[in-house]
């Protein structure tokens, strides 16, 4: 790994309370496949919970309160997640972390996202959790710049990737969901959830 990245490989249980919390998100506030503020449509469809939701619009991207959908404030964060975050990024090496964001994306086939970083948080002090849920994916870790070839890291699901530190702004990306090879490349529709925990306020 990049110094500073960690993959704790299958830290994410999937016990029915794990399943249950994630399935409570989008009932409150339903996926959306967000516009970026050029407006194209993103090909994963988001959601959040916590005090803040990530979002992009012709205005930016940003953290707010409410859900522009529904007009409510996120729904709260399940004590399972917040307490998944905590203990990854501790076993990470970043005891004290306190996520007040859960961005949710949920992959369908083909959906990916591009190169970015994550800049819109206020404390940069404080790392990123990732969560891989349903289907395995490849995630390209940039780090510092944009270019070159990334270093690539398939991610299984109850994979948790933690950066922070040096790695912060780091920039990555992440390809689409991979079919389940028990499935033969057949019938069934890869879907990839991502959690993504942040200290955005
Ligand atoms: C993100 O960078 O926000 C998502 C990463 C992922 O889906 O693994
Ligand atoms: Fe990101």
């Amino acid at each position: 790994m990049a110094p500073e990245v960690v993959l704790l490989h299958g830290f994410a249980e999937p016990t029915d309370d794990l399943v249950a919390a994630v399935g409570s998100i989008p009932a409150a506030a339903p996926f959306r496949h967000l516009k970026t503020p050029g407006g194209k449509p993103m090909s994963a469809a988001m959601t959040n919970c916590g005090a803040l939701g990530w979002v992009s619009d012709a205005r930016g991207y940003r953290y707010e309160p409410h859900d522009p959908l529904t007009g409510r404030p996120w729904p709260a964060m399940p004590g399972v997640l917040r307490e998944l975050a905590q203990r990854a990024a501790a076993a990470a090496g970043w005891p004290g972390f306190d996520p007040d964001c859960c961005l949710v994306n949920r992959y369908a086939q083909g959906a990916r996202m591009g190169a970015h970083r994550d800049a819109d948080e206020r404390d940069f002090s404080q790392p990123i959790v990732s969560v891989t849920l349903g289907a395995a994916a490849t995630f390209l870790w940039y780090g510092a710049r944009r270019a070159g070839s990334p270093l690539r890291i398939r991610l299984v699901p109850g994979d948790v990737l933690v950066w922070g530190g040096e790695a912060r702004r780091g920039y990555h990306a992440v390809g689409p969901p991979e079919a389940d090879l028990l499935d033969g490349g057949g019938t069934a529709t890869p879907v990839r959830i991502n959690l993504t925990f942040r200290k955005a306020g």
